[in-house]
């Protein structure tokens, strides 16, 4: 083990929709370094309890599982209070849950059938519940001398993709969300940055209608040759999060995209 893993342990993440995906990448990479973890579900409360048991016993860090709705952000309130109960201390947050299914309808479309309650939804999802997700995280980290926030972010924002005007709006305006933050908390050590993902094989991007083509030409655009995997963003996450490693870096998008968006 090395002395950025050590610098690491025993401190607390909060992540929210880490039952899969890049969320769930995110979370066994700090449990592996020997970081709490405090996650939260949705609706996969069967496979979150899972995660929590697969993980305290593998790497024997402490690990606890809690739901939580984005479209509600206001629960990171009551959310937080019941992870003070929990764990000692507040070190990391990963604003990484997405909504899909019906509460995009309206928000991940074409153009011309974009709806205001789909975009809003997104909106809400995206950007309102990183603000009060880091602002509640913020109270935690002055209490422990600083701390790193990172929301995910995604390249759709930067090149076209198929029905993602709503997602890749309000990724615009969480990356901008990022650097008012990172300018505001400074002063008390806190970091906060975005991570920027390419197309990465998950079950959100199998839930969009053209996955397939997608694929493909991600496979063709990359000079790697391949889709991004949810590890790839983890890594990022992990190095922007561990003081050993980024402690000068603040108020920044890294883009994490196979090389896609150049071509
Ligand atoms: N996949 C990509 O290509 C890609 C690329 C770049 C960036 N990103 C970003 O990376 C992040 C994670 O994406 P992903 O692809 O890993 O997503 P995913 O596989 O669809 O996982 C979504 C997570 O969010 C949770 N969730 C869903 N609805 C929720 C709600 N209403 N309230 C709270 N949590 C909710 C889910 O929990 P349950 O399972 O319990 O319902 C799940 O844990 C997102 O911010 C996304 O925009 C993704």
């Amino acid at each position: 083990m090395n002395t950025a893993e050590t610098e690491m342990q025993g401190k607390t993440l909060v992540v929210s929709g880490a039952t899969r995906g890049i969320g769930k990448a995110i979370l066994y990479k700090f449990a592996q370094n020997g970081v709490n973890v405090a996650f939260t579900y949705h609706k996969n409360e069967e496979e979150a309890l899972k995660i929590a048991t697969e993980v305290h016993d593998l790497y024997g860090i402490k690990a606890k599982a809690y739901h939580l709705d984005i479209l509600e952000p206001e629960q990171y309130m009551e959310l937080y209070k019941q992870i003070d109960c929990d764990f000692e201390r507040v070190d990391f947050f990963v604003s990484n849950a997405i909504i899909y299914g019906r509460s995009v309808v309206g928000g991940f479309a074409p153009f011309m059938r974009l709806r205001p309650k789909g975009l809003n939804n997104i909106y809400t999802a995206t950007v309102l519940a990183f603000v009060v997700g880091a602002q509640e995280a913020a109270k935690r980290m002055k209490l422990v001398g600083g701390g790193a926030i990172v929301s995910l972010s995604s390249t759709g924002n930067l090149v076209y993709m198929p029905n993602y005007a709503g997602h890749g709006n309000s990724k615009n305006a969480v990356e901008t969300m990022v650097k008012y933050a990172a300018t505001d908390l400074g002063e008390f050590g806190i970091r906060v940055n975005a991570v920027s993902g390419g197309p990465i094989d998950t079950d959100a991007l199998k839930a969009f209608p053209d996955y397939a083509e997608i694929k493909q030409k991600v496979e063709e655009q990359s000079p790697l040759k391949r889709m991004g995997n949810p590890t790839d963003l983890a890594g990022a996450v992990y190095f922007l999060c561990d003081p050993a490693q980024s402690a000068w870096v603040t108020g920044q998008t890294i883009v994490v995209d196979g090389g896609t968006t150049f071509k």
